[in-house]
């Protein structure tokens, strides 16, 4: 039987995280993937782990970042396991398949059912798969067509009320039917700060313009961008992303802009950029920041003619791409440092969100915690929830790497626990310290609390009384004395 998925050898550190078993507790080991594909991997590892443990695997994928992932060992042999991948969402998924499609031994064999053609072939006379994989589009091509062989390869263990609940949730969740899609449900948080993030996301995505989002690192620039593109009419075309930060400045221009064949040493034959694989969607240009002036010059001469010329060549090709870019410097201060252009600023400033750091998100914090344990939870079959303590820790830190270390935090310690509520501990958070001095009595706290959602409530429903007492579960006479006692 055919491969649904290409692999390819590698030699790619990886750290696994393990779940604390009884008395045992986790634990973080190094060890290698010997190969990769975009459903798992094989790692080398001894001793191999048991059949259907689930791991937390962190590894560094050159040009595109740390990605941490779950994986399920679903094969376990003398010199290692094999794992399944969990929780890989169309962007990891991407970036992995840059990694595989560079890694993969060229030779005229099939790589999907290692039938030998005698020459190069678009596709495969054994299986039927497409085999162009160096076209951009080529993995959607293939995710599409190998889709209904994935679900087939399933299909043996399906009840006939599985089948309608899969039939249902294409329908509602996949086509909208019945539902008013609105924001993409991943994007979690109900703060002023980020509905505001919603609204200007709303706001501009089916516009043209460029965009700049500023935020630290983690608050979600990346998934602003991705939603973005997501709610444009350029939704079915590339969403192609680009780390200027993790590709060297020598290696950048080619990258974004593609090369002539000899225009540099080492450039045996032509390659094409990334911004002409974005033709016509979509391209994200991340930690722009980064970029040397005589990239930021050429990225300049785009915005203003949308026109692309390949190092070493002599014409310029005219495409059509929408820019969305970010960082996590304050270009402003760069601007007066004289490393970034202050012409290219305006013209991607047009249209700026700035996601709010995680500590200025109130209760997000909590929502966000508590959305991730649950979703890892369900992944590895388990009921976890957190400990007050812990959630009294969850509020009480500032968490400086933001939605990034909340998901790292959070998934850790769904491994690790040995417990089914995470505790502080698990987190690697402390029990937050009561100062005496800052103690005040019950009375105090419930005052503040109540007036605080009296002010909330009547904003909400625009002052209106009887809507009001319904939010707050109490009568009209109620809402009255308490406007009176706060004066509100
Ligand atoms: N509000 C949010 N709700 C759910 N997930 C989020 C949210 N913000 C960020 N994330 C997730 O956090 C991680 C880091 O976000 P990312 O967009 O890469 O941040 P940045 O680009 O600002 O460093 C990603 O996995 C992203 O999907
Ligand atoms: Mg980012």
């Amino acid at each position: 039987m055919s491969r649904l998925d290409i692999r390819c050898k590698v030699e790619l550190p990886v750290s696994i995280i393990t779940r604390g078993n009884g008395e045992k507790g986790g634990s973080e080991t190094r060890a290698r993937f010997t190969s990769l594909s975009l459903g798992g991997g094989f790692i080398d590892h001894t001793p191999p782990f048991d059949e259907k443990k689930i791991l937390g695997l962190k590894y560094d994928l050159p040009k595109h970042g740390e990605f941490e992932v779950l994986g399920e060992v679903t094969r376990s042999e003398r010199n290692g396991f094999a794992a399944r991948f969990y929780d890989l969402n169309r962007d990891a998924k991407l970036k992995l398949w840059d990694y595989i499609r560079e890694n993969v031994e060229e030779d005229l064999s099939c790589p999907y059912c290692g039938k030998d053609h005698a020459q190069k072939r678009r596709i495969c006379d054994g299986c039927g798969w497409s085999l162009n994989i160096h076209s951009q589009d080529y993995i959607v091509t293939h995710e599409k067509e190998s889709f209904l062989k994935r679900i087939q390869t399933k299909s043996d263990d399906f009840s006939i009320e599985d089948m309608y609940k899969i039939l249902n949730f294409v329908d509602v969740q996949v086509l909208g039917i019945g539902k008013n899609l609105d924001i993409n449900e991943e994007f979690v948080g109900s703060s002023q700060g980020i509905l505001n993030v919603f609204s200007m996301i709303r706001k501009v995505a089916p516009t043209d313009i460029p965009v700049l989002i500023t935020g630290e690192s983690g608050t979600g620039k990346e998934l602003t961008a991705m939603a973005i593109h997501e709610r444009s009419q350029r939704k079915n075309k590339p969403f192609i992303t680009i780390n200027c930060a993790a590709i060297p400045d020598n290696l950048i221009e080619a990258e974004l802009f593609g090369h002539e064949k000899g225009a540099f040493t080492g450039a045996h034959v032509s390659k094409t950029g990334k911004f002409q694989y974005a033709d016509g969607g979509t391209i994200f240009l991340d930690e722009i920041g980064e970029l040397s002036p005589q990239v930021q010059s050429k990225l300049l001469r785009f915005l203003e003619d949308k026109v692309v010329e390949k190092v070493g060549g002599h014409e310029g090709k005219k495409i059509d791409v929408r820019l969305i870019a970010a960082t996590n410097k304050d270009l402003k201060s760069a601007i007066a440092k004289g490393t970034f252009r202050k012409d290219l600023f305006y013209r991607l400033d047009v249209f700026n969100i700035n996601l709010p750091p995680v500590r200025e998100r109130g209760e997000d914090k909590v929502i966000l915690a508590r959305y991730f344990l649950n979703k890892f939870s369900k992944e590895m079959g388990v009921a976890q929830s957190f400990t007050t303590e812990a959630l009294d820790a969850v509020r009480s830190y500032d968490w400086p790497g933001n939605v990034r270390e909340i998901i790292n935090k959070v998934r850790r310690a769904v491994v690790m626990s040995k417990e089914l509520a995470v505790a502080p501990a698990d987190l690697g958070l402390t029990i937050p310290v009561m100062e005496t001095e800052t103690l005040t009595s019950l009375k105090d706290v419930r005052n503040t609390i109540e007036k605080q959602k009296l002010i909330e409530a009547l904003r909400h429903c625009n002052n209106n009384i009887s809507k009001v007492a319904r939010v707050l579960g109490i009568s009209r006479p109620s809402v009255y004395s308490l406007r009176k006692k706060y004066n509100v």
